[in-house]
């Protein structure tokens, strides 16, 4: 299927971005917010920022107007869902809020529209099931700047068709992104598991007193080509994120290994979350 016009539902981090990336690609976008305001931010952010492409000479001036001239904003979402071929919902990572908008798009878009969720920590089984359509959902996971990072997850759930899958696949590779497919939902998907993997194995290191959390970033960065230290990510991610996922996984598991490691649990209790706090493992001049 040849996708033309997409609905991009939610309008923060990472819907705005990716309402840019596809009307870059060359998409009708419409972006759709419950939130006037986030909305307004999400318009001005764009088209500062698409000035500055401009004015670095990375985006032609005529390619930046035609792709604002496709972007478009709304509170309604039936205005959006009318013709789109796709949407990716990039609403807040609450189950009922998903759910609820899975069923409003089930019915406000055309029966052959693709409806894929970016969510990070939900399966799309976890949604499919609201709609008329569960073949037709999948994960489309874009990564955090979406404007920038070239992975996209294409996470398929039992039910996800073949042809949905090929389509997403096919959309994000005409959108200049490396899309890699997932074929079993499992926690974290493919990117954000190896990222655990070295986070937890980073803490195992410093908490045995092997070596200090700076030498550890140190040959991250210098013997594996990292452009940051598991350290240093943690406290850009939100020590408070980190944790709170981990207690997640673990409600979903009930596996104690999926427990937050206590050494990052002990920043967390110390309200050290990081960059953001100004303090996380390191310590940072607002
Ligand atoms: N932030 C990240 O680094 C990141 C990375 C990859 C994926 N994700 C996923 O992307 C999704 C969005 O995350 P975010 O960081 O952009 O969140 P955010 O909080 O920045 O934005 C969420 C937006 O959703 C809007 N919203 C809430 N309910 C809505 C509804 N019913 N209809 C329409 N809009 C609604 C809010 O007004 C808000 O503007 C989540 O599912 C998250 O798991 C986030």
């Amino acid at each position: 299927m040849d996708i033309k016009n997409i609905l991009v539902v939610g309008s923060g981090a990472m819907g705005s971005q990716i309402g840019l990336v596809a009307a870059l690609g060359g998409c009708t976008t419409t972006v759709q917010d419950i939130s006037a305001e986030s909305l307004a931010a999400a318009r001005e952010q764009l088209s500062g920022r698409v000035d500055s492409s401009v004015a670095k000479g990375r985006l032609p001036r005529g390619d930046a107007d035609a792709a604002l001239a496709r972007l478009s904003f709304t509170t309604s979402l039936e205005e959006g869902a009318a013709n789109a071929d796709l949407v990716i919902e990039a609403a807040t990572e609450k189950l009922d809020i998903k759910r609820s908008i899975f069923a409003a798009l089930d019915q406000a878009t055309p029966a052959h529209a693709i409806l894929a969720t970016n969510s990070s920590t939900l399966g799309s089984s976890k949604v499919a099931d609201a709609t008329g359509r569960p073949g037709k959902v999948c994960n489309m996971h874009f990564f955090n700047p979406a404007l920038v990072m070239k992975c996209v997850e294409v996470v398929r759930h039992p039910g996800t068709s073949q042809d949905t899958v090929d389509t997403v696949m096919a959309l994000a590779r005409s959108l200049g992104k490396a899309p890699v497919l997932i074929n079993k939902e499992v926690p974290g998907f493919v990117a954000n598991r190896l990222m655990g993997a070295i986070r937890d194995e980073a803490l195992r290191l410093y908490a045995d007193g092997v070596a200090g959390f700076e030498d550890i970033d140190t040959a991250a960065k210098t013997a594996l080509g990292h452009p940051m230290g598991p350290f240093e990510l943690m406290d850009l991610v939100g020590l408070d994120v980190s944790y709170l996922i981990r207690q997640a996984t673990h409600a979903e598991t009930g596996d104690p290994a999926d427990l937050p490691h206590p050494a990052l649990a002990a920043l967390y209790e110390e309200g050290r979350y990081g960059r953001k706090t100004g303090k996380g493992w390191y310590s940072y001049d607002h």
